[in-house]
């Protein structure tokens, strides 16, 4: 049986604004293994970029556990979450979220950089020249087209080598041809290199290119797709 990644256990996630309580996530069990290219879909609104950011330690949930290779998370202190967010783990999101004063080579190096990493500099190189940004390395973010803005998102989340990439919509402000760009380069990655993708979409073409695909409604999971020991 393939090692398990990422497992929650009755995982839950409410907002109480003034009298109002929502229930965002509800019942959330499910196990994620090495490897696997998981796309997580669901309309707007159905609570995918709640549980993306809770599974990869970006936010917290009201009840239940996430395990991240077999650590319970769920009570880590900032200071613990920090490094296990920075190693283990790399976020695409939907906007970049690059940061603006810095070139493409500076924002691919400084995840590696907090760990002080002395090869930064040499793997955010190899990154860039992988999916054909070297000769923009120098540029910043507001230089790059959207495609390059997210390529370079990419290389960042990659430096550390995670053992799991967390993906948002990551061609959700992409125009198609750029979309289909960055989908090339995250299932080429996960093949190569074996990385563990979860990745949120409602797009059809890209679900059809999963391992499996978990659909959430109303922040229940309604399907699960087969997983690696079924
Ligand atoms: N910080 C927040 N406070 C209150 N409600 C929120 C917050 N973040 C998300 N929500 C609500 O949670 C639900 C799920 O949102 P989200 O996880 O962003 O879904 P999706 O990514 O599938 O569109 C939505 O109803 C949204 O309005
Ligand atoms: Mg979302």
């Amino acid at each position: 049986m393939a090692e398990i990644i990422v497992e929650t256990r009755d995982l839950e996630k409410v907002y109480t604004i003034g009298e109002r309580r929502q229930q965002i996530l509800k019942d959330i069990n499910l196990q994620i293994f090495a490897g696997e290219f998981v796309v997580v879909s669901g309309s707007s609104g159905s609570g995918k970029t709640t549980l993306l950011s809770i599974l990869s330690g970006i936010d917290r949930p009201t009840s239940g556990s996430i395990l991240l290779s077999g650590r319970d998370i769920t009570g880590m202190s900032e200071d613990e979450l920090a490094p296990v967010r920075n190693v283990e783990t790399g976020f695409v999101f939907q906007a970049f979220h690059l940061v603006p004063s810095l070139t493409a080579l500076e924002n691919v190096m400084f995840p590696a950089e907090l760990r002080r990493d002395p090869q930064a500099r040499v793997k955010a190189e190899e990154l860039l020249r992988r999916v054909g940004l070297w000769e923009r390395r120098s540029s910043y973010p507001q230089q790059l087209s959207g495609g390059e803005k997210q390529r370079t998102a990419i290389c960042r989340a990659l430096i550390n080598h995670p053992k799991i990439v967390f993906a948002d919509e990551p061609t959700g402000n992409l125009d198609s041809e750029n979309s289909r760009g960055i989908v090339e380069l995250l299932a080429e990655l996960h093949r190569e290199e074996k990385t563990t993708l979860v990745l949120a979409t409602h797009s059809p073409e890209i679900a059809a290119r999963a391992d499996r695909v978990i659909v959430l409604r109303d922040g229940c999971i309604v399907e699960k797709g087969e997983g690696a020991d079924a």
